[in-house]
């Protein structure tokens, strides 16, 4: 058992978050990993109208009594979604926990804490970090380079970024980007960080609501099957190297513009792949840490291993620091022991 400040925030077992994931973080996904002991989250412009993620969320509360949250994507568009409405849903079924990401959660804060609904601000600097724990957020997921999805323009990878958030931000921070093992949690808390946030790790489970051949084809990939399009347009997102997205990468290299490429992004087509499992349909979103994934569990048994290896690894440094207290050493191991928080 690793009990961290966030898991005594949010009361949860393990620290470990299931991300917000367009088109895969249904209801089922989410309850399975609340089940496990940790904190799933449904996310909550994939049901398609706010009517629809209520009945979603009901759906969740039928299959799980932990607590689970909701992920609000707030990102810039022509014709935003109703995301009042979609607030006003939350808190009236009776969710307890935000994940906002995407900009600044501000205008939504104050209708969140007055419901007593905790938020988690996901960002991906240090600045964006700050600012949010300055609005009052309750908890940080800091996103590194590594991660499924939109990185932001900065590249700047975990192992940097989150000792450096660690370093400004007071309140529970979990760390995401590339996280998929125990190893991963283990270095997180080392790093400073309260837990980990996965998105990719998930999807490639058992309750993962996706066609089996995207999960098959995330555990035969590995860290360099990714590209990062959008990136000239200021807007890069993380997702699977196929026929599609290297067109998309090719065609704005060359000084294309969003129209050029709006056709080929649409995210109908990108919901084709999960759902029939044509990997060339579209764009789909996955992250480097698909280069760890070697197998396919339930949650349950994803989140118990994951707990299990950090406990090993901290075990293993814990051992290291003793053998480095021998008299001949002069170290004093007591002092340097590590362990979970
Ligand atoms: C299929 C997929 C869809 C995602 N969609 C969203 C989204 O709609 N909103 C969001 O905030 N993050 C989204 N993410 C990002 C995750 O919540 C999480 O931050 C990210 O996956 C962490 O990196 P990892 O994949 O290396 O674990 C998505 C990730 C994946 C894999």
């Amino acid at each position: 058992m690793i009990t961290t400040k966030f898991t005594e925030a949010f009361g949860i077992e393990a620290p470990i978050v299931q991300g917000g994931m367009m088109w895969v973080g249904r209801a089922e996904l989410a309850a399975a990993v609340s089940n496990a002991g940790a904190l799933g989250i449904i996310t909550g412009l994939t049901p398609g109208s706010p009517q629809l993620l209520r009945e979603e969320i009901a759906r969740a509360q039928d299959l799980t009594d932990k607590p689970f949250g909701v992920n609000l994507t707030i990102l810039p568009s022509i014709s935003p979604p109703p995301y009042d409405e979609y607030r006003q849903v939350i808190i009236d079924s009776g969710v307890k926990i935000v994940e906002t990401a995407g900009s600044n959660p501000a205008p939504h804060l104050p209708f969140f804490h007055d419901a007593g609904v905790k938020v988690i601000h996901k960002c991906t600097s240090v600045r964006h970090a700050v600012k949010a724990q300055d609005l009052g957020v309750d908890a940080i997921s800091i996103d590194g380079f590594e991660c499924a999805g939109h990185p932001g323009e900065d590249d700047i990878a975990g192992l940097v970024l989150i000792p450096a958030a660690a370093d400004r931000i007071d309140i529970p921070m979990i760390a995401s980007g590339g996280f998929a093992d125990g190893r991963g949690l283990a270095a997180a808390l080392t790093l400073g960080a309260d837990g980990i946030n996965m998105g990719t790790r998930f999807m490639s489970t058992v309750e993962a609501p996706i066609h089996q051949s995207v999960k098959d084809h995330i555990l035969a990939a590995t860290e360099l099957d990714t590209e990062l399009i959008f990136r000239p347009l200021r807007n890069t997102s993380r997702v699977a190297s196929n026929s599609v997205s290297r067109e998309v990468v090719e065609i704005l290299r060359n000084g294309g513009q969003f129209p050029d490429v709006r056709e080929l992004v649409a995210g109908a087509r990108g919901r084709l792949v999960y759902e029939q499992g044509d990997l060339e349909a579209g764009i789909w979103t996955v992250g480097t840490s698909q280069g760890l994934i070697r197998d396919i569990p339930t949650c349950d048994v994803l989140v118990s291993r994951i707990v299990a290896e950090a406990e090993a690894v901290f075990a293993r440094m814990n051992a290291l620091m003793s053998r480095a207290s021998t008299p001949t050493s002069g170290v004093d191991a007591s002092a340097l022991a590590v362990s979970a928080r």
